[in-house]
């Protein structure tokens, strides 16, 4: 399976359409699952968005906390099967924390989405617990299970993938939108990396043009963001996982050019 970092804006779709293609064949995938909560002009996600990342050949597109920042959101939440929100807000939210993926030939796929709560605004329930009953729930369903761990702290995330290490095939951070190099899979099977990085414009800080946020930093006065342009990566990570058992064989990061702007 691939599993990609929150892509930003219209340069991380482009990346999906232009790159996730020949990534499918080239690393022989069965499954990708994106993060999408940036897609949407850096800012949540519109159901015009999905369909261009699903069209791009993602299976399904997981969330965060700026899930609620484009209103349209809600299509999403109440009819769209293969998108996951953090599985920790209260329980009448409308959409779903956690889907179960069934792909011809393959077991199925349980994907859950969570959402931390150190150095994070909201007041979400505790995801440990959210993410420790849905496991439960799923385990006898789906005997490969992935969760997406949209989270600050690496700490809360180590602590997540710990918990759960036996219990599912692969945790992975996303939120920081900075790749991690601390991939592992722990003992008891479960691949785990900090962070996925983001899909979208390196050129830049974590996908927005840098001046303005410099300024912002300086002067503490509020300052538009808009979506940077250059360098263009796709970032993410593949896990290999042993369909019978669930346990993880190998992960590996990814980072992919954009081929137009390789050159800088
Ligand atoms: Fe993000
Ligand atoms: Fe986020």
């Amino acid at each position: 399976m691939l599993f990609i970092g929150d892509i930003v804006g219209a340069p991380g779709r482009e990346a999906l359409h232009w790159l996730l293609p020949g990534l499918r064949k080239e690393l022989g995938l069965d499954v990708v699952i994106a993060n999408g909560e940036n897609a949407a002009d850096g800012r949540g996600i519109t159901p015009e968005n999905a369909a261009e990342i699903f069209s791009a050949g993602v299976d399904v597109i997981t969330c965060g906390d700026h899930l609620w920042d484009q209103k349209e959101v809600i299509e999403l939440l109440d009819g769209e099967q293969r998108f996951v929100r953090p599985i920790n807000y209260p329980a009448d939210t409308p959409g779903q924390g956690s889907v179960v993926l069934e792909l011809d030939g393959l077991p199925p796929i349980g994907i859950i989405n969570a959402q931390g709560r150190v150095f994070m605004r909201g007041e979400l329930d505790n995801p440990f617990h959210a993410v420790a009953d849905e496991v439960k729930r799923l385990g006898p369903r789906a005997p490969v299970i992935f969760l997406d761990f949209h989270a600050e702290a690496t700490s809360e995330k180590i602590a997540m993938a710990r918990m759960l290490d036996g219990q599912v095939s692969a945790v992975v951070g996303t939120h920081t939108h900075v790749q991690t190099a601390d991939e592992i899979i722990f003992p008891g099977g479960t691949a785990f990396l900090c962070d996925a990085g983001f899909t979208g414009p390196h050129d830049s800080v974590i996908g927005r043009d840098w001046e303005p946020v410099v300024q912002k930093f300086l002067t503490s006065q509020p300052h538009r963001f808009p979506v940077a342009k250059n360098r263009v990566l796709l970032q993410g990570v593949q896990i290999e996982i042993d369909g019978a058992t669930g346990k993880a064989l190998s992960i590996a990061r990814v980072s992919e050019a954009l081929p137009a702007f390789k050159e800088g």
